[in-house]
C-alpha cells in the first residue's frame, strides 16, 4: 500500500480508558495494555536517571522513587483537579495512541470508553482531549462497549467490575439510557482496601500495603464457599511468616458483593416482563474482577427463584471493551456516531 492510499484509509481505534489500565486496539491489530499513571522526575536527579520528562505505565510504577505519581483517571473517570491530571490523561491517551500508531499517519477515528455514568462536565473533558489527538473522536460507555464488542445488544445486562468502579447496564436494542446504566463506586481498589485493613487487624505484625493486598486478591480473591484455605507468605518485622487469610480474602471480596447482587435485580425490573426471562440469560461478567472465584456461583444462586440463570464471563477482560470500542469505530459510519455519545471533530 502506498502512502498515499494508507492516509485515505483511516485508522481507526477502541480506547478503554479505565482507573488501572488503559487497553488499546486498531484496526491494523496493534493492541496494547498500559497501567494508568503517568510519572513526573521529582527533581533534576530524576531527569538525570531517566533520560526524559515523563514516563508512562509501569516503568513509572517501577521508577516512583524518584517520580512524582499521577493516576488522571483514579475516580473511573478524569479527576476534576485541575490541569496536572488533565495533562496526565492527556499524555497516557497519547502514549497509548503511539503503541500502535508509530508512524503517526492517516486519520485516526477513535472511541474512547468510559464508566457508564461519567460526569458531563468530566465527558467534555475527555472530549477536548481526544478532539486534540484524533480526528474524529467519540465517548462511549464502557458496559455498552463490552456488550457491542459480544454482539450482545439486546436483553443482556453487563457487570464489568473494574479498580474504581463497578459498571451495570442493561442492553434493551437500543443505545443504553441514563436509567438502564448504574455505577457503583466501591469496586476493586475497595477491595484491595478492606483486605489490607482486615490483614492489618488479625496480623498487626504483618507488614501490609493496599498494593500487596492487590496481588493477593488477584491472586486468591474468591466469595462464597472456600475450596481450600489461603495460604500466603508475608513479612513481620523484616521476616517471613505464612498467614491464613482465608477468611480476611472472602470478607474483602464480598464486600462489593451486596451492592451488585441489589443492582442487578433492579436492572432486571427494568426489562419489561416478556424479556426478563432472555435477560436473565444472558448476565455478562467483564472487568479484571470479574475474575474473582465464586461470583458466578453467587450470582447463579442469589438469583436462584427467577428461573433459569446463566451468567458469562468474557474471554479476554483487559481487551473486551477496547475490542468492543474497535468494532463500533469500524462498522459504525461516521455520520451516525452522534447518536452513541459525543462526537467531536468532523
Ligand atoms: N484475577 C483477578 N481476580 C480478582 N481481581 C482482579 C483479577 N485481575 C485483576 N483484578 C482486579 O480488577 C481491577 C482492574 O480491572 P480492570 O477491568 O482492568 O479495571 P479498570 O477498567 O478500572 O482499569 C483491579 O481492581 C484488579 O485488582
Ligand atoms: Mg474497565
Amino acid at each position: 500500500m502506498t502512502a498515499m492510499q494508507k492516509s485515505n484509509t483511516p485508522l481507526f481505534l477502541g480506547i478503554d480508558l479505565g482507573t488501572s489500565q488503559t487497553a488499546i486496539m486498531s484496526s491494523e491489530g496493534g493492541k496494547a495494555l498500559i497501567r494508568s499513571v503517568v510519572g513526573y522526575p521529582k527533581d533534576v536527579i530524576g531527569v538525570r536517571l531517566l533520560k526524559k520528562t515523563l514516563v508512562v505505565g509501569d516503568e513509572a510504577l517501577e521508577k516512583r522513587s524518584y517520580l512524582n505519581l499521577h493516576f488522571p483517571l483514579e475516580d473511573g473517570v478524569l479527576k476534576e483537579t485541575g490541569d496536572r491530571e488533565i495533562k496526565a490523561a492527556k499524555e497516557l491517551i497519547e502514549y497509548a495512541i503511539a503503541q500502535v500508531n508509530p508512524d503517526d499517519r492517516g486519520r485516526l477515528c477513535g472511541i474512547i470508553g468510559v464508566p457508564a455514568r461519567a460526569s458531563v462536565t468530566n465527558k467534555a473533558q475527555l472530549l477536548k482531549i481526544a478532539d486534540e489527538m484524533l480526528d474524529l473522536s467519540m465517548v462511549v460507555s464502557e458496559p455498552f462497549m463490552v456488550a457491542y464488542g459480544l454482539n450482545c445488544l439486546t436483553n443482556t445486562i453487563i457487570i464489568d467490575i473494574g479498580a474504581g468502579t463497578i459498571d451495570l447496564c442493561a442492553m434493551k436494542g437500543t443505545v443504553p439510557s441514563q436509567e438502564d446504566q448504574i455505577t457503583l463506586l466501591k469496586a476493586g481498589n475497595h477491595v484491595d482496601e478492606v483486605l489490607a485493613a482486615e490483614i492489618a487487624e488479625s496480623y498487626p505484625e504483618v507488614q501490609m500495603t493496599t498494593l500487596l493486598a492487590k496481588k493477593i486478591k488477584e491472586q486468591h480473591g474468591y466469595v462464597g464457599e472456600s475450596r481450600e484455605s489461603v495460604m500466603v507468605n508475608l513479612r513481620a518485622g523484616g521476616r517471613p511468616v505464612t498467614c491464613d487469610l482465608s477468611r480476611e480474602v472472602r470478607v474483602a471480596c464480598e464486600s462489593i458483593l451486596p451492592d451488585i447482587l441489589e443492582n442487578v435485580e433492579q436492572l432486571i425490573t427494568s426489562f419489561d416482563p416478556e424479556y426478563q426471562e432472555d435477560a436473565l440469560k444472558n448476565i455478562i461478567l467483564a472487568g479484571g474482577g470479574g475474575q474473582i472465584m465464586g461470583l458466578r456461583q453467587a450470582l447463579l444462586s442469589h438469583l436462584q427463584g427467577h428461573g433459569e440463570v446463566n451468567v458469562i464471563r468474557v474471554e479476554d477482560p483487559d481487551f473486551a471493551g477496547a475490542a468492543g470500542a474497535l468494532k463500533l469505530a469500524t462498522e459504525l459510519p461516521p455520520e451516525y456516531w452522534t447518536q452513541v455519545g459525543d462526537v467531536i471533530g468532523s
